[in-house]
């Protein structure tokens, strides 16, 4: 088992550039099925992407990296299955399942299993599936689908604008026969990504009048090249660091505008934040001032991915810091992880009260989720001591080169085999 030992209080300083957009790859990757030949730009190196190209090469699609770039082959075969072991690896590869549908007409694979978010549920995805055509049994602990003959366009209005569901729908519309209209459809930059790759790949999508998604459907899409947005979670985590610990951080190849809800929290808190379209630099010196809300909402909202690394640095704020986490039911288990190291923080229900601290300590703490473990690794930073950061896997999914980044702006990280 891995470990990262993190001595804390140096001021991060310099600059760091930002990879792609993890929640952007694993969508187009699992699209990628449908057009084949293509070769996606700007691929972070995480565990969840390698999982994501075990998967593809399981189904037949062969793929190899060459620097940030991935290509992948045409599949060979319908192969519709992805085995229980393979599903789990990635808590995300639900995503592959419209593809599949898309391109073989049937589908096999296990349920995704619990997550560290609290109960995951695809009930949204499966209903919208079925809207379009297929049928689905459960079989323990397998899902069964299958189409009759084509998918076919459907009107989906789904009750809550769910990411991985749109993400779903948008990859099978694309072949499904006739017009498919999502309601409420997520718009995360991730989802506009996979648009905008899709759309190179021949499918016709645009936008509805309210916001909604209009796909027509088309017999096939054929092989693109594509470059992965920036990745806007990496970015308001290192931000949040270099927050936490009074430090003057440039990040490059950022989209500054997937970060327009994230940023004014860090002016609120009396950091400098500086922008150019595609850069942010932030300087935090003298103590951090609480934040009064923030509230996790669908995109444009405040990302419910950037609550924890923001309280992290909100824990050493000179008064009280409130969050509301609207999105996912169990998204504070970091938190008994940050009152390790001395953060004072009540959590009543979706309600977490963050009362500033002058100092946190060093702790041998526990990375309970990705994000979370990005938020312990940034109260390690500002923590005074040496703090010893364990289930570091988490973090890996999620952040390339963490420790490196880290260490080339002053952090003092190493990690132990
Ligand atoms: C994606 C992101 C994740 C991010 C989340 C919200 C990826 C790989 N992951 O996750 O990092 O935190 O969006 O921005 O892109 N829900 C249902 N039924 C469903 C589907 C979802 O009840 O069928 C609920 C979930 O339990 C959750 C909420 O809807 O409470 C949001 O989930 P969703 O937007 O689907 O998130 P993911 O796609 O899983």
């Amino acid at each position: 088992m891995e470990k990262l030992l993190i001595r804390g209080q140096n001021r991060l300083k310099g600059s760091l550039q930002i990879h792609g957009a993890k929640n952007s790859v694993l969508p187009i990757m699992a699209a990628t099925l449908l057009s084949g030949n293509c070769v996606i730009h700007n691929c972070p190196r995480l565990t969840d992407v390698d999982a994501a190209c075990n998967i593809l090469s399981f189904l037949g699609a062969k793929n190899k990296r060459e620097g940030d770039s991935i290509l992948v082959q045409e599949a060979t075969g319908d192969y519709c299955c992805i085995p229980d072991d393979l599903m789990r690896m990635m808590r995300s590869s639900i995503v592959f399942l419209g593809a599949i549908i898309a391109k073989c007409g049937e589908a096999r694979i296990s349920m995704p299993g619990g997550c560290e978010l609290g109960p995951r549920p695809i009930d949204l995805h499966l209903a919208a599936l079925e809207k379009l055509g297929v049928s689905i049994e459960e079989d323990h602990g397998y899902l069964n689908c299958r189409v009759k003959e084509r998918l076919h366009g459907a009107k989906i209005a789904l009750p809550f604008p769910s990411v991985g569901a749109t993400e779903n729908i948008l990859i099978a519309a694309t072949l499904a026969e006739g017009e498919t209209i999502i309601q409420n459809a997520a718009r995360e930059p991730e989802i506009t990504d996979l648009a905008a790759f899709l759309i190179a790949c021949g499918a016709k999508i645009n936008l509805t009048k309210d916001g909604g998604l209009r796909v027509e459907g088309v017999k096939s899409l054929h092989p693109a090249e594509h470059r992965v947005i920036p990745d806007r979670i990496a970015a308001a985590t290192y931000l949040s660091c270099a927050a936490a610990t009074g430090g003057d951080v440039l990040l490059t190849d950022v989209c500054t505008e997937h970060l327009s809800a994230v940023l004014p929290c860090f002016e609120e808190m009396g950091c400098q934040v500086l922008t150019t379209p595609d850069s942010i630099r932030l300087k935090s010196d003298g103590p951090l001032k609480p934040l009064r809300y923030v509230r996790t909402m669908p995109y444009p909202g405040f990302p419910t991915d950037a609550q924890s690394p923001l309280m992290a640095a909100a824990c050493l704020a000179e008064g009280s810091s409130i969050f509301v986490e609207n999105i996912f039911e169990s998204r504070y288990k970091h938190v008994p992880e940050l009152q390790r190291m001395g953060a004072d923080i009540k959590v009543e229900g979706r309600i977490a009260v963050v009362h500033g601290v002058r100092e946190l300590h060093s702790a041998s703490v526990r990375c309970t989720d990705l994000r979370g473990g990005a938020a312990i690794a940034a109260a390690a930073l500002a923590a005074q001591g040496e703090s010893e950061l364990l289930q570091i896997e988490h973090i890996d999914r999620g952040y390339e080169h963490f420790e490196q980044n880290l260490a080339s702006i002053g952090a003092d990280i190493r990690r132990l085999k």
